[in-house]
């Protein structure tokens, strides 16, 4: 029983561990990414609802860290004005494509 315990606690702590965005919220995400119509270009560019940018074969992103970076440059490209805690939600959303850990 005791084993069990354990075994349970370390996989509480690993998948805690493996969330890169743990402060992000990705519903709240997903309604930033909304707001700021995040597809539109990437679906001007890649047709469909642009969310192919984030599975193509050649994706950009490979950590949380280029995560954030790029979706910096992007809001930055079109004057959206994000808080720390707003990147932290959009990349949370975002993770849903990623899987980074
Ligand atoms: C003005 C057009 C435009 C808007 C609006 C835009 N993006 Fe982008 N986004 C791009 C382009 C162009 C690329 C591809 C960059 C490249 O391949 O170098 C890109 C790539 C990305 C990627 C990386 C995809 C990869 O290759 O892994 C992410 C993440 C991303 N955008 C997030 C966002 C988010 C979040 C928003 C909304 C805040 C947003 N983008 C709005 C143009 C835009």
């Amino acid at each position: 029983m005791k084993l069990i315990t354990a075994l349970f606690l370390l996989c509480a702590t690993g998948s805690a561990l493996a969330n890169p965005f743990p402060t992000g919220n990705a519903q709240t995400g997903k309604a930033l990414f909304d707001k700021y119509n995040c597809n539109s270009c990437h679906a001007a560019m890649l047709g469909g609802d642009g969310n192919t940018m984030f599975t193509r074969e050649a994706r950009k992103v490979r950590s949380p860290a280029d995560l954030v970076e790029q979706l910096k440059l992007c809001s930055g490209n079109i004057g959206a004005k994000l808080t720390a805690q707003d990147e932290q939600h959009i990349a949370a959303y975002l993770n849903r494509y990623y899987k980074l850990k």
